[in-house]
């Protein structure tokens, strides 16, 4: 009964990422400063809210949403978001998903598998717990790693994102490939983006995926697999296969001209690209005009998105943190 949201560049938007809070159990050292001022709690919507702004989506032809924060595990109702969502699998939703750091996901795993998640993404910056805790500042390798096999022993896939950091993980991502593919674990690598103010130099920190490839490329047999998530990430099949190794490199490979979502922050404004302060308030349209209103504010958002990010590393592009907008 909807026109499928389709932006001003013709790209038809399907994918939806929620980040459910801003807020993070850790702090990684590309990602967060060591203190940080979150939003609000005043501001934030509520679970119906999400729910009913999800479902408009969902109605409107996204066909795959993504919780994310922050961290989507710390907020204490996400299990009922879960439960809500997973009711529309199979019903114009093909995929509920997250992107969690794994810290709580042994306590959720078997949950999240029973409201019809099937695959999460964990991020796991490396597998040595010194590294691992210099990254975090506060992780703790071993939860991380019971919530991975957990999520596992549930029945879901899980993949590993790794953001490949010079000096810091560059010479370990062959061992943990290695690892990945034993475990039965897809793995992408993810170049390191100019979001937010953090205490270090993301600059001498940046590792492109180009020179993470060729290293790789000399200890695995990697041949271009066509296989697509729905995300950013190009994929290769590593030695053959089952195991996929995902590059995700805005900074090297822009990937603009494929983008099919949008992102809605826990305050409820929709901002249409990682890269642009570009952003319309559902929380507001929702409040004031009812689904009308949402769907009027939706579409006046699908005229704003822009047609590519423009990621500098000298020049942070925006203000906020990744947290803010669910990656
Ligand atoms: P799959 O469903 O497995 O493909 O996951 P995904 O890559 O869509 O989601 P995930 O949360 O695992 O994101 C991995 C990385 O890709 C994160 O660092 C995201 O910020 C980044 N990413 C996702 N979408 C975009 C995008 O549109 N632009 C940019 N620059 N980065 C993105
Ligand atoms: N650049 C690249 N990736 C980032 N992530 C968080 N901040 C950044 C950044 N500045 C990653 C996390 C997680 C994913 C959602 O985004 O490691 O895997
Ligand atoms: Fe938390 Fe993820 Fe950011 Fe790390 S990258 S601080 S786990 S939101």
């Amino acid at each position: 009964s909807f026109a499928p949201l389709v932006d001003a560049h013709g790209r038809a938007i399907r994918y939806l990422r929620i980040s459910v809070t801003d807020r993070c159990d850790l702090r990684c050292r590309y990602c967060m400063a060591e203190q940080m001022t979150f939003l609000p709690r005043a501001e934030l919507l509520a679970l119906e809210e999400i729910a009913i702004i999800a479902e408009r989506f969902i109605a409107r032809g996204v066909s795959k949403v993504r919780l994310t924060g922050g961290e989507p595990l710390v907020r204490r109702d996400v299990g009922e978001l879960v439960d809500r969502l997973g009711g529309h699998v199979g019903r114009g939703l093909e995929e509920l998903t997250l992107t969690t750091n794994g810290v709580r996901l042994a306590e959720h795993a078997e949950r999240l598998y029973a409201s019809g998640v099937r695959r999460v993404n964990v991020s796991l910056d490396s597998l040595d717990p010194a590294t691992f805790r210099h990254i975090t500042r506060h992780g703790d390798l071993t939860q991380v790693l019971r919530g991975v096999f957990a999520a596992r022993d549930a029945g879901l896939r899980v993949k590993i994102n790794t953001v490949a950091l010079c000096g810091l993980n560059d010479r370990e991502l062959p061992d943990l490939l290695a690892w990945a593919a034993a475990e039965g674990f897809d793995l992408s690598l993810i170049e390191t983006m100019p979001l937010g103010s953090v205490d270090e130099d993301r600059t001498d920190r940046f590792l492109p995926l180009t020179a993470a490839f060729d290293v790789l490329a000399d200890r695995f047999r990697l041949t271009r697999d066509a296989h697509r998530s729905g995300g950013p990430a190009r994929y290769w099949l590593v030695d053959g296969g089952p195991t996929r190794l995902g590059l995700i490199s805005p900074l090297t490979a822009n990937f603009c001209d494929g983008c099919n979502r949008v992102r809605l922050t826990t305050e409820g404004k929709l901002y249409l690209c990682l890269g642009h302060d570009d952003q319309v308030d559902l929380k507001a349209a929702l409040r004031e005009g009812g689904v009308a209103g949402l769907d009027a504010a939706i579409d006046r958002g699908l005229g704003l998105k822009p047609a590519r990010h423009r990621f500098d590393l000298a020049v942070p592009a925006v203000a906020r943190h990744m947290s803010v907008t669910g990656g």
